[in-house]
């Protein structure tokens, strides 16, 4: 199985919303919203392909020298297998390459599994937003020097 990192096009989204209805139910993003983010050429966003499907993707928004990620899911039978830090890492990669020096993002507090992904690729927690997110909970904000 041939696996592969590429850059998310308008072909994509329908896979991607798959992933996303799953992963974020009633909060998950939209395919204008999609559309809008890639249409942002301050936003990269790449997919994450074995053979035949997309098992993730991850969008970032380049604010240099600064960067914020703005999304990350990885399907739910492909979990667990390293590809959420692929994708990370692969980011980094990308936006240090766009004079960014440091990360940042936003995790709900309730998130186990995305916030123990971020500590455990170096991610610190900087700040807590309350009531940042629809339903009242709160934000933590982590970040990242690269
Ligand atoms: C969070 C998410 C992207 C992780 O993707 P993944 O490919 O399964 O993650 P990885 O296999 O690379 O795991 C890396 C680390 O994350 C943490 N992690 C991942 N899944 C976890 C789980 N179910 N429970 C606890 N920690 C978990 C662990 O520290 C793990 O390292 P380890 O396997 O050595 O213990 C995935 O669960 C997902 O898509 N969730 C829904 C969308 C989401 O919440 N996105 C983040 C929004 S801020």
């Amino acid at each position: 199985m041939k696996i592969r990192i590429k850059e998310m096009k308008r072909s994509h989204i329908n896979e991607v919303l798959k992933i996303e209805k799953d992963s974020f139910k009633n909060n998950a993003w939209d395919e204008r919203f999609f559309l809008y983010i890639l249409n942002d050429k301050s936003n990269f966003a790449y997919v994450f392909q074995d053979d035949d499907a997309i098992i993730g993707y991850i969008i970032a928004h380049v604010f240099r020298p600064w960067a914020t990620i703005l999304n990350i899911a990885v399907r739910k039978r492909s979990r667990r297998q390293g590809y959420a830090q692929i994708l990370i890492n692969f980011i980094k990669e990308k936006l240090k390459g766009e004079q960014c020096h440091e990360v940042f993002l936003e995790v709900r507090k309730s998130n186990v599994k995305a916030k123990n992904l971020y500590k455990k690729l170096g991610f610190q927690f900087l700040n807590t937003v309350i009531q940042y997110y629809e339903n009242g909970e709160d934000a933590l904000v982590m970040g990242k020097i690269i």
